[in-house]
């Protein structure tokens, strides 16, 4: 495995989201639906075990289901080459998920990699390709870091800096350093004191699940609030920026990410409080020309009525909370306008949510 020297933070074991195991041909990921009580991976071996992967959401966020869809189709790939196998594996790994735009932009990546190339080349090519993702992803998270770095590193006036996330965009969600953690795992390693407002997120909990786990196992204090006292924490004046990631960002800076982000920016304009997005490039969608064009995922909404957990004896339980009669219903995402979002701070620099400030970095990357 190469390039992991970079996920170093904490006091934990070194750990990324997805290894390649050269042996056994297959990747390997972190099984997210077990964590914080179960550190657990995951052997993807075939194209169904990859598209479940994502499906079920053993692995989520944007990066990192782009990055495990490439290597779903490399793996395809190897298996058989023909144009047709190589065509039912990408429709199959891009019906996994609709939001993230990294799923599409990944698996365009792979095949603009191998279109020219005889049958016999292709998988080797695929493989590389996938492998050169992976590793590419880990350096722009850092560099993610570096450039939200110089923003907490303003905010900080020598007091604890109060930073508020929402959902997970931690190293779960890339390879290494995430995307709105990787600035918080910069600052804390620069010394910088500081402290999480971890919202649970609500209804599968990836804030309490995996945010909160990540940054324990980092030695970066955090707590982790229920989502709707994040307004009032705000208005108490325990905020000091809230940093978010986003699955999709349409070319005129709207930011479409986990439920529940909109409301978190809506208190913070009202509070005066910055609100920053962090995210790579291959997270913009400039086919959209605003948050209106993206379509809002609906999920099972017996994630919303049913509680999953561990007992006092750790075994995994899954209980009703809702009535079975109850009407529910279960939107995943939300659209936070770009005139709401302080900055977006991305592998390239700091720039403004606006038409103007993404084709800045259109022209630079
Ligand atoms: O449904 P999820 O858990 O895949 O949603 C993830 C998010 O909303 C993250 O904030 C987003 O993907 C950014 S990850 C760096």
């Amino acid at each position: 495995m190469s390039g992991d020297a970079t996920a170093a933070f904490g006091t934990g074991e070194l750990l990324c989201s997805l290894r390649w195991n050269d042996d056994g041909q297959c990747a390997e990921v972190i099984d997210q639906t077990k964590l914080p009580h179960v550190l657990e991976w995951a052997q993807l071996c075939s194209l169904e075990s990859y598209c479940h992967a994502i499906n079920a959401m053993q692995v989520r966020g944007a990066p990192l289901i782009g990055i495990t869809a490439a290597f779903g189709l490399a793996q395809a790939i190897a298996r058989d080459p023909s144009d047709a196998s190589i065509r039912h594996a990408r429709t199959a790994l891009l019906a996994t998920r609709p939001t993230a735009v990294n799923l599409r932009w990944a698996l365009d990546h792979i095949s603009m990699a191998i279109n020219d190339l005889d049958k016999a080349l292709r998988a080797a090519q695929a493989l590389a390709s996938a492998q050169r993702l992976r590793n590419d992803d880990i350096q722009v998270c850092a560099n993610i870091g570096q450039n939200g770095l110089g923003l907490l590193t303003n905010l900080s006036q020598g007091d604890v800096l109060n930073v508020m996330t929402h959902c997970n965009a931690g190293w779960l969600a890339t390879i290494a350093w995430g995307t709105a953690l990787s600035p918080v795992y910069q600052a804390h390693t620069a010394g910088i004191d500081l402290h999480v407002w971890v919202s649970e997120t609500r209804p599968r909990n990836q804030g309490m699940n995996l945010t909160a786990w990540e940054l324990q196992r980092a030695g970066v204090p955090c707590t982790v609030v229920a989502d709707s006292a994040c307004g009032q924490l705000m208005r108490d004046r325990l905020v000091d920026c809230v940093i978010v990631g986003t699955d999709r960002t349409a070319a005129n800076g709207d930011v479409c990410n986990k439920i529940g982000t909109y409301l978190k920016a809506l208190a913070a304009r009202d509070n005066q409080i910055p609100f920053y997005v962090a995210l790579p490039t291959s997270t913009i969608d400039w086919q959209c020309a605003s948050g209106d064009d993206i379509p809002i995922e609906q999920r099972d909404t017996d994630e919303l009525l049913f509680a999953d957990g561990v007992n006092d004896s750790g075994e995994r339980q899954r209980l009703r909370v809702g009535a079975a009669t109850v009407r529910a219903q279960n939107p995943a995402f939300d659209i936070t306008p770009a005139s709401m979002v302080g900055a977006l701070i991305t592998e390239h620099g700091v720039v403004e949510a606006s038409v103007d400030g993404l084709l800045s970095l259109r022209e630079n990357s």
